[in-house]
């Protein structure tokens, strides 16, 4: 197959590209406008290989890419730009407005466009897989339910509603216009590469230099956590196998408290090293509790038993296991972070772009 994934320079599309490049025979074109998120230091793997390239595009730009989907044909489009996070939604929603609802519309009628020229079998064999949230069903109250596929959409952010948006979008350009989409709507990823701006790294690399930890709230907040390399390999599994005009849910079965996240990591740290950064017994010490982020969804929880039984995917990692391989990959790979912290990773390219 020939794919293009957007936002592939991104923490969830940086792992698609290694995963399909090392564990499959197909092609992959990544574009990527390369916002503070897009970081091609993720795909220096793969970056060499044969199967690999790279366009700088937005999404939001048609001409750009109807050039792309003329110049590589693609089979598939699996769609995972957007502006991601939450906290940014609430300082600034129109980036959140233009990348996930008017890009999506952008990239639709691209992909459209392209894949009404094509032959009647490889229309047919067609898939635009468009990677959502579980934040588009608002949130949880209690400790039994679940998200399932059918649960109504109730966002809460602008972040989740720019998604929300977007997901009802691509269904309705199946619907009106035959183009085979997917949906996916996953939890909470962590893992290698993970931009420092979000919890898990934020806490790892905060208390390696001894910084407070911080904790919105009381840190109840409840989020069903999944290893990223399980989530790729599950988002392969279902452009390639998935059925057009379906929505997965795609989960963890982690479900652990905001400040339980944190404990965990600053007991990993502890155990891992013995030199602290300054007068602290314990990581927990730094641990500080900040004012709660406004409309703060108090539980996430996904119910990933249709993929499991449809496609029979399954995540790898528990929490335990994935939370020390997360860990450890963070203190073997300074290099990788320090040069997000001090912003060398965009600004050499941008010196390399003018
Ligand atoms: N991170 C999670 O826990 C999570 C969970 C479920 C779903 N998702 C969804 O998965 C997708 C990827 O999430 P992520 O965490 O990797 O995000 P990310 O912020 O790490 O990466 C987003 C990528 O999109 C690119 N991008 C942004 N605007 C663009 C534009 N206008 N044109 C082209 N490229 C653009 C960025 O440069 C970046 O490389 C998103 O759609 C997100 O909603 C994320």
């Amino acid at each position: 197959m020939k794919i293009i994934v957007t936002g592939g320079a991104g923490f969830i599309g940086s792992a698609v590209v290694r995963h399909i490049i090392e564990a499959t025979h197909d092609e992959v074109l990544v574009i990527d406008k390369l916002t503070y998120a897009g970081n091609l230091e993720s795909l220096a793997s793969v970056s060499s290989n044969e199967r690999y390239s790279f366009r700088q595009i937005d999404i939001c730009a048609p001409t750009a890419l109807a050039t792309v989907f003329q110049d590589f044909q693609p089979d598939a489009v699996m769609h995972l730009a957007a502006e991601s996070h939450v906290d940014r939604s609430i300082v600034g929603p129109a980036a959140f407005i233009e990348t996930n609802i008017v890009g999506t519309y952008v990239l639709l009628e691209a992909t459209r466009d392209y894949w009404s020229q094509l032959t009647s079998s490889a229309k047919e064999s067609f898939r635009f897989h468009h990677i959502s949230t579980d934040e588009v069903f608002g949130d949880l109250h209690g400790t039994e339910s679940l998200f399932t596929e059918t649960t109504p959409y109730a966002p809460s952010s602008p972040y989740s509603a720019s998604k929300a948006s977007s997901d009802h979008l691509v269904r309705a350009w199946m619907r009106t216009f035959g183009l085979p989409t997917i949906v996916t709507n996953c939890s909470n990823n962590y893992g290698p590469y993970h931009f420092p701006e979000k919890l898990i790294p934020l806490v790892i690399l905060n208390a390696l230099e001894g910084k407070p930890l911080p904790v919105y709230g009381n840190g109840c907040q409840i989020r069903d956590w999944l290893y990223v390399e399980d989530h790729a390999r599950a988002l392969y599994t279902v452009v390639t196998e998935g059925e057009p005009g379906e929505t997965y849910n795609i989960g963890g079965h982690n479900e652990r408290k905001n400040i339980d996240v944190v404990k965990t990591i600053c007991r990993l740290l502890d155990e891992i090293i013995s030199d602290k950064p300054m007068q602290i017994d314990r990581f927990e010490e730094l641990i500080t509790y900040v004012t709660d982020r406004p409309g703060h969804d108090l539980r996430y929880a996904i119910d990933a038993s249709k993929i499991e039984r449809e496609l029979g995917w399954t995540p790898a990692e528990t929490f335990e296991s994935g939370i020390r391989k997360t860990v450890e990959w963070y203190l073997a790979n300074e290099s990788w972070w320090q040069r997000v912290k001090d912003g060398s990773y965009s600004r050499e390219r941008l010196g390399l772009n003018s």
